[in-house]
């Protein structure tokens, strides 16, 4: 088992603030959790992949941490069109998409540079251009912190939704996930592109049958061009969720603003950009002292330089009111908050 302790977490965390941390566990294989969690006792404990979605307030944390470092690729399963194939939670995640498109893989294509761990996919479903990881995900592996022992959760017990799960509400401190197995098909692949930014970029290259890896280079592509790298620039992605609000609240707003972009939630809610809603109140490409919204995408939160967990905060919390104030619409944070 590998301890640190008083341990600056500034290179695990993609907002790259600094923060110190009294006790830090490096899990490198669900066979050491037992042993980490009997040193952990009944504390409460935090788990820390590639900290790209998470930004600790303080500049000191003081309960344990486990750091998930867990490594391997395998495929489990082989079948006529796809393998089922489990990757460790600790594998990065842009990696194992460019690994997967490598060995000729279709699935996780739309999903390239994606920041952040394997482990933390489930958690959020991540999603990018008309994919989600739900779309792909056969099974998650996981230590049930009750009995000790590994557990699988098939897809529907998941309860996947936008940037939701079950590991963030019923399971949320009762499992540690250890591995993930997706479904990758090998030929008569799904491609998705529908979504418009996809579909004018093919058209430039003049890619007609598109395979996945002309996909994720087009989204790499595009992606490099309005998310800056967290490795330069400080930041979590976006910061804050697409909010839904219902028809009513809408239409008031389309009446002030009739080119509002939106699409269609359940029911007959509809979901805003929030990207679009912090644009109009005029924040893409301000910065006030160390902290911004960022000049090609308005969602994200920028460390410029050594902008402080509650710094980068209290950005976010003008963000918020603002538009609050002009929408009033009260935007959920995406990124989990540390306190
Ligand atoms: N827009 C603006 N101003 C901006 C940026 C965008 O008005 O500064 C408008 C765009 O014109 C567009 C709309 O807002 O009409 C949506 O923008 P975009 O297509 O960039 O997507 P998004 O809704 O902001 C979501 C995800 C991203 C994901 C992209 C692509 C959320 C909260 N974010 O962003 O995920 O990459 O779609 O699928 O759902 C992340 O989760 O960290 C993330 C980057």
């Amino acid at each position: 088992m590998h301890s640190l302790s008083n341990y600056n977490l500034r290179k695990h965390l993609s907002f790259g603030n600094d923060v110190i941390a009294s006790e830090v566990y490096k899990m490198t294989h669900p066979g050491e959790l037992v042993a980490i969690l009997s040193n952990i006792g009944e504390r409460d404990f935090l788990i820390l992949g590639g900290g790209s979605n998470v930004l600790f307030l303080d500049h000191q944390y003081s309960s344990p941490i486990i750091l998930i470092q867990s490594n391997g690729i395998e495929v489990k399963q082989s079948y006529d069109d796809y393998d089922l194939v489990e990757f460790a939670a600790g594998e990065n995640w842009h990696q194992s998409v460019l690994w997967s498109i490598d060995q000729g893989y279709g699935g996780m294509e739309n999903l390239s540079l994606i920041p952040g761990l394997i482990g933390a996919a489930p958690i959020q479903n991540i999603g990018a251009y008309g994919v989600e990881l739900k779309d792909i995900l056969h099974c998650v592996w996981a230590m049930d912190l009750d009995s000790k022992t590994l557990i699988c959760l098939h897809n529907s017990e998941c309860e996947f939704g936008y940037r939701d799960s079950v590991f963030k509400r019923a399971l949320k401190g009762k499992v540690i996930i250890t591995s993930i197995v997706l479904k990758l098909s090998k030929n008569n692949h799904r491609l998705n592109i529908s979504y418009g930014a996809i579909t004018s970029k093919l058209e430039e290259k003049k890619i007609k049958n598109p395979t996945p890896k002309d996909i994720s280079d087009v989204i790499i592509e595009i992606r490099k061009s309005k998310l800056p790298d967290p490795k330069v620039l400080g930041n979590g992605g976006s910061f804050f969720k697409n909010p839904i609000i219902n028809n009513q609240h809408f239409s008031e707003i389309q009446h002030s603003y009739s080119e509002v972009p939106n699409y269609p939630a359940k029911g007959t809610n509809v979901k805003l950009p929030a990207a679009w809603l912090i644009d109009q109140c005029g924040w893409k490409g301000k910065q006030i002292g160390n902290v911004g919204c960022h000049q090609h995408q308005a969602l994200v939160i920028v460390n410029y330089g050594n902008a402080t967990g509650e710094e980068i905060w209290n950005h976010a919390l003008k963000v918020q009111d603002s538009v609050f104030k002009q929408f009033r619409i009260k935007l959920d944070p995406e990124v989990n908050l540390i306190k």
